[in-house]
């Protein structure tokens, strides 16, 4: 079983109709992968992560992305003949320090500590179907998100704040459901297990659109709060976290309505250089599967 990976991402419609009879039949990440898709970039991921030291000019940094770049912390060697963020950016950050816009989290690389909480959580003033926690994101990411839909409502787009800070409890209660009712295997294409989500960072959220058609849905992508986000969404720091396609190295099927912030420059960085991913753009390994 295999639906028609040779279909251009952006025009997948039909595609994505199958993408979600497959999803619905409840197969595998396996099962997919075996499909061989297109090659999602000439990027070539390095296996040697860039640990960016976490030092106090940098965790400083790290809180208010918009800082001075940290001084103390020089670039790392760059591991593969990609040029790398250290290379185009004037900002560093940690990737690994939960704090950090650009903290890298997968299924290779879980959150330290595991029960992290944001120390500034705040509800955005934007349009919201989440109430409790789930309204809730880091303060950068907070601002970020108020200027983006403030931004795609000025062009006649109606965006909706879906889901957002989830805790560890949470993240283990919304996992445990996925498998409870498709099963291991296949809840580990959709959800993270607690302690490996971006959503415990505040530095992701999803969206809905204002009429509320297809949430949560692959036919999400092409309701006009998505096109909107995917095409703008670097203006503001935010990328399109899992890709279409780009499984074998998110680990995730496609989420049009996952957003992350990374920063203005970063997110801008990726979209002129035509990179997807952020195992790719920070050269760090794929992450299909838990290790
Ligand atoms: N749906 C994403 C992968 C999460 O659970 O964090
Ligand atoms: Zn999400």
């Amino acid at each position: 079983m295999c639906y028609d990976c040779s279909a251009e991402p952006n025009k997948a419609g039909t595609s994505r109709r199958s993408f979600t009879r497959f999803l619905a039949a409840g197969a595998g990440l396996t099962v997919l992968a075996a499909c061989t898709p297109e090659a999602p970039k000439a990027v070539a991921p390095s296996s040697a992560a860039p640990s960016v030291s976490p030092s106090p000019a940098a965790v400083t940094a790290a809180a208010s992305p918009t800082a001075d770049p940290p001084t103390a912390a020089p670039a790392p060697p760059e591991p593969s003949p990609t040029p790398s963020p250290s290379a185009a950016l004037p900002r560093q950050f940690s990737l690994t320090d939960p704090a950090s816009p650009w903290l890298i989290v997968n299924k290779h690389r879980p959150l330290v500590p595991a029960t992290y909480v944001p120390a500034d959580l705040m509800q955005p003033a934007v349009a919201t179907t989440a109430s409790g926690e789930a309204a809730l994101l880091n303060s950068t990411t907070a601002a970020a998100a108020e200027a983006m839909f403030a931004a795609a409502a000025r062009d006649g787009v109606s965006m909706v704040l879906a889901s957002g800070y989830r805790s560890y409890s949470t993240q283990a209660a919304t996992y445990n459901g996925y498998v409870a009712s498709r099963g291991q295997a296949d809840a580990d294409t959709a959800s993270a297990r607690p302690g490996y989500s971006e959503h415990q960072t505040g530095w992701a959220f999803d969206i809905a659109d204002g009429s509320g058609v297809c949430g949560f849905q692959p036919c999400f992508a092409d309701q006009p709060a998505a096109v909107w986000a995917k095409a703008n969404g670097h203006r503001f720091g935010f990328v399109v976290r899992y890709p279409w396609m780009f499984h074998p190295i998110t680990g995730y099927y496609y989420e049009p309505w996952h957003l992350r912030y990374i920063g203005v420059e970063a997110a801008t960085d990726m979209a002129n250089r035509g990179i997807f991913t952020l195992e790719e753009y920070f050269g760090v390994e794929p992450a299909p599967g838990y290790l």
